[in-house]
């Protein structure tokens, strides 16, 4: 556990929807919070609709876990934006939420993203990796590394035009690349060819990899980044029922086989080498 995370205040806070907008296959909403800590890049909160997401209209039962992409303002009234992918029950019903309306919220949880002193000694460039909806937290980070100078290069990946929506108004235009599945723009093909083609041509001497996205490219990162022996922090996504490690629906096998790390508090930000692999399972 990071010695300086914030410490989520206990039990759920009601909050309110400032903003709320569709971007391109994604919703986004921000919501004032006026209890919480200021949250680091990678953390999470637990999200339901308020009043309570009823039993008239079946699942979700739980809140869900959503990475939040900016912060601004300051403790006492921040500013939490949130991307959705409307995937499911849960994330349906985020996805309507409009402005006045009201939302609970707990958090924020989680590791967040290591600073790169914190992982070598003489970091030379941060390289970040997103797929979908996982450009969220590596929105926040970006923003913290760059404001500190740090150099970054941002590689991003989408199944088609529509799903990277957000990109813009998350990232700006600036030294970020592109690929497509679809081949719409950009490289035709995966964002972990791009990784690939980076760390190949340039010397990766120095380079940290942050990356989030499906369990797919994050396995595949896990790869590259091994063999080219350049250290990577993934994002994982898990199902997740309580965020505070009492119900052990986020457990992934641990890479020695020694027992397993539960994501809502071991994660959900962990070194490439921590998991056996980054094929976690389906939600529930
Ligand atoms: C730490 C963390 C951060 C997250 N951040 C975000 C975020 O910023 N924005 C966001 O929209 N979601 C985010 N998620 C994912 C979100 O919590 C899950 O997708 C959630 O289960 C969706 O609930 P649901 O009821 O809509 O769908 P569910 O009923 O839980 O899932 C519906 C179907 O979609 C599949 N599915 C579940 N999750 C995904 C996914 N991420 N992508 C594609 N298919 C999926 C399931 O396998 C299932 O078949 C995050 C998850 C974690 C653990
Ligand atoms: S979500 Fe309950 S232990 Fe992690």
């Amino acid at each position: 556990m990071a010695p300086d995370r914030p410490t989520p205040p206990f039990g759920r806070r009601a909050v309110e929807v400032r903003e709320a907008a569709a971007d391109g296959g994604y919703r986004i909403f921000t919501l004032v919070d006026r209890e919480g800590p200021e949250p680091l890049p990678g953390q999470f909160y637990m999200l339901c609709e308020a009043p309570e997401w009823s039993s008239i209209e079946g699942r979700p039962y739980l809140p869900r876990a959503i990475s939040y992409a900016r912060s601004t303002g300051r403790e006492g009234e921040l500013l939490l934006e949130f991307l959705i992918d409307d995937v499911g029950p849960g994330t349906k019903r985020l996805g309507r939420l409009e402005k006045g309306d009201g939302c609970w919220i707990t958090g924020p949880f989680g590791n967040p993203f290591s600073a790169p002193r914190e992982i070598a000694e003489s970091p030379a460039g941060a390289i970040l990796v997103g797929g979908g909806i996982g450009i969220a937290p590596l929105a926040a980070f970006r923003r913290s590394l760059i404001s500190k100078g740090f150099p970054t290069r941002t590689l991003l990946g989408f199944r088609d035009l529509e799903h990277s929506g957000a990109v813009e108004s998350l990232f700006g235009c600036e030294e970020v690349r592109l690929a497509f599945e679809d081949g719409s723009s950009g490289h035709h093909g995966y964002v972990t060819d791009l990784l690939e083609l980076l760390l190949e041509r340039d010397d990766p001497g120095g380079a940290i990899v942050y990356s989030c996205g499906p369990p797919a490219m994050l396995e595949a990162v896990k790869k590259i980044c091994a063999s080219a022996g350049v250290p990577a922090e993934l994002a994982l996504e898990s199902p997740m029922a309580c965020g505070f490690g009492a119900c052990f629906g986020c457990a992934v096998p641990r890479a020695d086989g020694n027992g397993y790390l539960r994501l809502c508090i071991d994660g959900p930000v962990v070194r490439s080498e921590e998991i056996a692999t980054a094929l976690v399972g389906e939600s529930g």
